[in-house]
């Protein structure tokens, strides 16, 4: 099995700490020791039939990336340089092009490179298991039961079990990716959807095949732009040229809402997308009032806050539901329930220079 990890996004929601040079793939934002790509990486490296990772990301990162690799003891097969960004139905590509060449035809794990997990066995167990799925021409997803109508996250009807899998694997009914909010709230209420986890298992001729029946002009621009890729120190820059002409879109929109090859593995494991300052919130331990505080921080009062010093005392008086991130150059103060929208202050950003 080759783990594929994706780690090319900028983690918008998480600014001000997450910066377009410095996301939050690649900080510890979890309280560890370790970047959530290191946490991804030795997660999955404790399983026996793991190889080397195969991590696909953009120029930028590629110092910090190896250098981090390097800190855990993990040599990657490769560090794919994407030389602009074309969401993740190319980056897995570009994954399972690279896999295919290592010899036969490997079963590849697609990865984020930005989730938690709290319970690693059972994460594991349930990937090992999963792997039985891929031998028919399975695109294997992971499940997560859903607990409210979060609209950040695709949406999996399950369907039938599939035969002899003593209720491990289904057929995927529909999948749906971002429904706006009215759809998540009922799909949440009517028991039947799982949240879509964002990491695939698969064969890697059997994804080439089904995004060359939906999009085939992708894979003939990942094609030649590992054909014409150089390698540079330990990186494989890929071809400018035919990478730029690959249209853009992620491996939910352009595979996963139209194949018939899709199948879904209930997991539990106390998973989460480490995506925006309430997630992390929920998974960071709280005082007596419900208030995560990291770094220099004194609260008064307050309840339900989540409060992160940097470099300065950040205090608070009398708040409830309040997010604030202090860093070097920046401070967000948000409504806890509304830092999704974080993310738009960040494309302005990004307009302004
Ligand atoms: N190499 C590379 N290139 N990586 C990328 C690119 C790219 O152009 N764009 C995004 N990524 C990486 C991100 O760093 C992240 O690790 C992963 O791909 C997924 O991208 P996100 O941008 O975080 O996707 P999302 O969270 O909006 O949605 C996906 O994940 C959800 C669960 O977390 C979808 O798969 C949803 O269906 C799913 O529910
Ligand atoms: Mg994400």
């Amino acid at each position: 099995m080759i783990p594929v990890i994706l780690a090319g996004g900028t983690g918008s929601r998480l600014w001000p700490l997450s910066r377009k040079n410095f996301p939050k793939q690649l900080m510890p934002v979890l309280g560890s020791e370790y970047s959530l790509l290191q946490e991804t990486v030795r997660r999955v490296m404790r399983l026996p039939e793991m190889g080397r990772p195969v991590v696909v990301t953009n120029e930028k990162y590629r110092f910090i990336i190896a250098s981090q690799l390097q800190a855990i003891g993990v040599e990657p097969e490769s560090i794919v340089l994407e030389p602009v960004g074309r969401s993740t139905a190319p980056a897995a590509a570009i994954g399972s092009l690279l896999a295919l060449q290592s010899g036969g035809n490997p079963d590849v794990l697609l990865l984020p490179a930005d989730h938690y997990v709290q319970n690693v066995e059972s994460f594991l167990a349930c990937l090992s298991m999963a792997s039985g799925f891929t031998e028919n021409s399975g695109l294997v997803t992971f499940g997560i039961v859903p607990d409210k109508p979060e609209t950040g996250y695709g949406y999996i009807k399950r369907d039938a079990g599939v035969p002899d899998s003593s209720g491990e694997g289904f057929f995927i009914d529909s999948f749906v990716e971002k429904p706006d909010l009215a759809r998540a709230e009922e799909y949440v209420a009517s028991g039947n959807y799982y949240w879509n986890s964002g990491m695939f298992l698969f064969k890697a001729e059997t994804y080439l095949k089904e995004l060359d029946k939906f999009e085939p002009e992708m894979v003939r621009c990942c094609k030649g732009a590992i054909d014409k890729a150089h390698e540079d120190l330990d990186f494989l820059r890929l071809d400018k040229d035919s990478f730029a002409r690959c249209p853009e879109d992620s491996i939910d929109y352009a595979v996963m809402e139209k194949t018939s090859k899709g199948i879904v593995v209930p997991l539990d494991c106390g998973w989460s997308d480490v995506g925006s300052w309430s997630s992390l919130y929920e998974v960071r331990d709280k005082d007596e009032s419900s208030n995560v505080s990291i770094g220099d921080v004194m609260l008064e009062d307050s309840t339900n806050c989540y409060m992160h010093s940097s470099e300065r005392l950040v205090a608070g008086v009398g708040l409830d539901n309040i997010a604030v991130v202090e860093s070097k150059d920046a401070v967000l103060v948000s409504r806890l329930d509304k830092v999704q929208d974080v993310k738009k202050i960040f494309s302005r950003l990004k307009k302004d220079g």
